[in-house]
């Protein structure tokens, strides 16, 4: 099969396509045959090694997962003996992050319980994109911020991959949302069902004297007593990106904040695949579609990687295997 393969970490023109052995599915796998997938900040700063810190997962010295890539969207091609929940043929989608990666490929074989069936009225292209963005959006939003019907909610970072599913599923769960983004694009965030919206080139979010019950950082680099003055006197502060040094201070800082008062903040990190099945029935009652700034083919991954570095993607970046 084809893939996208790095033997040591470094700079993007390491990634390399090449043939490889075809994975074979273990009793309790599903050997998927990958139609798209999609660009996540880990395939970034795992190729790169970089923040140092990322090497605990991925090898100190050098990557041990080979082939990059996490969201999936494909085929069941072969179920191993154990396997009770896919068949042969059945679309679907899922994150390969905590089972090896590998989605840069044409094949790859994943536990079972890394997979739901895909959205019916989504693409492969579309349903790659989902995966990682849209359950780091809900369990934000959800798991962490406990959102309510009537909730003042704050997307800062809403036109990016992870921002613009967190719009459209804060509106679902009846919000009033308020979204940080640039001029060009405002239309695209209003397009998502945002109420307001801030240019933050323009104003701050700190400084227009508004109070929310729950704030979504996924993107800038404030301190968290800029968002601590933001929230309601119970409100709840979510960090899930941004520049490292925001997402550091939300980890550091954001527990011992919160203990000194009601109003609560700190960082968070995704579980892979929990609630999958939930979005994937917001995607087919229509109330969250992804935004697909662009699609590449597998051969061009280091440009599309290139292109996501850059920091200015509107929505997702695609991948199209097979
Ligand atoms: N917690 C987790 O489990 C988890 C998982 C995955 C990713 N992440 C983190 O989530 C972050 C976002 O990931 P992503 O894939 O959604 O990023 P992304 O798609 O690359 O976000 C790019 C978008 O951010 C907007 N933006 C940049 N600076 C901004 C600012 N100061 N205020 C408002 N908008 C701004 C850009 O709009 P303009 O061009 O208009 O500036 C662009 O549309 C990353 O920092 C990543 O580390 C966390």
């Amino acid at each position: 099969m084809k893939a996208i393969v790095y033997e040591k970490y470094g700079t993007l023109d390491q990634l390399l396509l090449r043939e490889v052995k075809n994975p074979v599915p273990k009793a309790n796998e599903v050997l998927v045959r990958v139609f798209a997938s999609s660009v996540n900040f880990n395939n970034l700063v795992f190729v790169k090694g970089k923040p140092l810190i990322v090497r605990i997962e991925t090898g100190l010295l050098k990557p041990k997962f080979k082939i990059p890539g996490n969201d999936i969207a494909g085929r069941v091609e072969a179920v191993g003996t154990n396997v009770s929940r896919f068949q042969e043929g059945d679309e679907v989608f899922g994150d390969t992050s905590q089972y090896g990666f590998g989605a840069f490929a044409e094949y790859v074989s994943v536990r079972e319980t890394e997979l739901a069936l895909k959205p019916e009225n989504l693409s492969f292209e579309e349903a790659a994109t989902v995966p990682e963005a849209a359950l780091v959006a809900l369990q934000a939003l959800c798991d962490k911020g406990k959102i309510q019907k009537n909730h003042k909610v704050l997307i800062c970072g809403a036109s990016g991959g992870i921002g613009t599913f967190a719009v459209q599923i804060a509106k679902y769960f009846g919000a009033e949302v308020t979204c940080t983004c640039s001029s060009k694009n405002v239309d695209l965030v209003l397009s998502l069902g945002a109420d307001q919206i801030i240019d933050y080139n323009r104003d701050d979010f700190a400084k227009n004297g508004a109070r929310y019950d729950l704030i979504l950082a996924t993107a800038g680099s404030r301190s968290m007593l800029d968002y601590k003055s933001a929230l309601t006197s119970r409100g709840i502060c979510v960090v899930t990106g941004g520049t490292m040094s925001q997402i550091f201070r939300a980890m550091l800082f954001g527990p011992v904040i919160s203990t000194l008062g009601s109003k609560k903040l700190g960082s968070m990190l995704v579980k892979p695949n929990k609630d999958l099945t939930f979005v994937k029935e917001l995607i087919e009652s229509g109330k969250v579609k992804p935004v697909i700034d662009r699609s590449y083919p597998l051969c061009d991954v280091a440009e599309a990687l290139r292109h996501y570095s850059e920091g200015r993607t509107k929505g997702k970046i695609a991948i199209t295997v097979s």
